[in-house]
């Protein structure tokens, strides 16, 4: 893939509000954009709404109401909301009683405003405010816009039972975590996210379980950075924990432990792990449990230990390459993603070869590669110069574009000739007459269908590959 300011006021605020508000089978479109968070809060907001009487529909055209839940990582991510708003404009023509709702984190960053730069818009909510929801459509419903940015200390939307989306019955993703306190200095997400805050560990492992009791045989547990997650007791982390309190915390290698142990058929990923909160505790219990995928994304962002301080990341270079040793050492035969960005402020061509040169001595087997994109409010846009020519972030990007091509091909091509357990996740879209799912190592597998069905496990000898993709037969 190449690609706060927090607001506790309470905007458009429905007043009389009717005791029960019912969709009574309305229908709801739903489209997301941006991380794998965003799109398990999807599955949240349907279902709240499911509850209040709405039904998901796939066909915009049949839809009494459509949501785009968005994404302002970058400024191309909203541009893409932007242009789909214009989609909908045209819908909107020809149905004049259709509610348009802007979600996520693109309506949390702009608020209000959204209603004034998109006439359209009906309802603006952030992500802490989809409790709110079923009151903000009623007034929609009246002709009122409504908005509600609040964000929470506390919201996990613990106690609601995800409506899967697009789901193929095998894989789903939970929640572990919402928000993010990092404040890496080029990122918005703090500010569209707000604190911090883990979700009761009980809750989750409840949740992983019913979706093994379901039929779904892999769930990946999601937070902007799943190594910080910590329950006290409370979702916030406090400050100063006792000894004690912290000897009845609840880590995130114990609950990792936790949801490996609810059935050894479940498969659990995780993402995304932070390098300077990564420890061997969590290596230790993914060494231990054979259902805890050999699969670390863990992203890097820079190979320059002086632009990781103007990131704030919170590491070094050399902190980063000890923490891929220890992977190393305790999973020997882990895979290895990354994030990278090019051309954040000031990074000179040295800083730039640092990243390759990282690249080369961890060969990763998969990236998420992008150019720096200023953002509104951060503390890089406060603080540095965004003076990296456009010209010069597209051909740094594009040479580490080439460069993970090969070691991609390279990781790939390691897999030939051995026998990788894989999940029958479904029918390759390349042939219906194979199926396709992922090894441990998070790689594609493709081989002939024969009498299985999605959701088995099978054991595959990888007899040939493409850049990204083993091909085998089922031993
Ligand atoms: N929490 C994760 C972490 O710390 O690595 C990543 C979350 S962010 C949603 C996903 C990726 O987007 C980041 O790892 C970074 O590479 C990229 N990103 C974030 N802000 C960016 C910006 N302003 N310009 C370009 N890429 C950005
Ligand atoms: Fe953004 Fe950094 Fe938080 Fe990741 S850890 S979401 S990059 S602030
Ligand atoms: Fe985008 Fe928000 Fe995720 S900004 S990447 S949707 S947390």
């Amino acid at each position: 893939m190449i690609g706060k300011d927090i607001d506790e006021s309470r905007q458009g605020e429905v007043l009389d509000m009717p005791a029960e508000v019912q969709g009574e089978g309305k229908k709801l479109y739903l489209e997301s954009y941006g991380c794998a968070m965003n799109f398990s809060d999807s599955e949240i907001v349907a279902a709240i709404l499911k509850e209040k009487g709405y039904t998901t529909t796939t066909a915009m055209a049949d839809a009494d109401v459509i949501f785009v839940n968005t994404c302002a990582v970058r400024d191309n991510a909203e541009q893409r909301v932007r242009q789909r708003l214009n989609d909908y404009r045209k819908i909107k023509r020809t149905k004049p009683g259709l509610i348009i709702g802007v979600l996520g984190c693109m309506a949390e960053r702009i608020k209000s405003k959204i209603l004034e730069e998109e006439k359209l818009v009906d309802i603006v909510v952030g992500p802490d405010a989809y409790r709110d929801l079923p009151n903000l459509l009623e007034s929609a419903k009246d002709g009122r816009k409504a908005v509600n940015v609040i964000l929470s200390k506390e919201e996990t939307y613990a106690d609601i039972s995800p409506v899967r989306l697009q789901s193929n019955g095998i894989t789903a993703f939970i929640s572990i975590t919402r928000g993010c306190d990092n404040m890496c200095t080029f990122c918005v997400v703090p500010f569209t996210r707000g604190r911090e805050r883990s979700r009761n560990p009980e809750t989750i492992v409840k949740e992983a379980t019913e979706l093994f009791e379901q039929g779904y045989r892999e769930v990946t547990l999601l937070g902007q950075n799943v190594d910080s997650y910590l329950w006290t007791g409370g979702g916030l982390k406090k400050d100063n924990l006792s000894k004690e309190e912290l000897a009845q915390a609840t880590s995130f290698a114990q609950l990792l432990e936790q949801v490996a142990l609810i059935h050894p058929d479940l498969r659990v990923r995780f993402s995304t792990s932070h390098p300077k909160d990564m420890n061997d505790d969590v290596l230790h219990t993914m060494a231990r449990h054979e259902n805890i995928c050999n699969y670390i994304h863990l992203p890097v962002q820079s190979g320059s230990t002086r632009l990781l301080e103007m990131m704030n990341r919170g590491y070094t270079r050399e902190w980063y390459l000890e923490r891929i040793e220890a992977i190393k050492n305790i999973i020997p035969d882990c895979s290895i993603s990354t994030d990278t960005i090019s051309g954040f402020c000031s990074e000179t061509e040295d800083d730039h070869q640092d990243t390759l040169r990282l690249m080369e001595d961890v060969k990763y087997h998969f990236a998420y590669m992008f150019s720096y994109s200023e953002r509104p409010k951060t503390m890089a846009e406060r603080q540095f110069d965004d003076d990296v020519a456009e010209e010069v972030k597209k051909r740094r990007l594009k040479e580490i574009v080439d460069l993970q091509l090969l070691h991609s091909a390279i990781r790939t091509r390691e897999g030939l000739g051995k026998v990788h357990r894989v999940l029958i996740e479904g029918v390759s879209k390349k042939s219906k007459e194979q199926f396709f799912g992922r090894n441990s190592q998070n790689t594609t597998v493709v081989f002939p269908k024969g009498n299985l069905k999605p959701g088995d496990y099978v054991n595959v000898l990888a007899t040939s590959c493409t850049s990204a993709t083993l091909i085998g037969k089922v031993v």
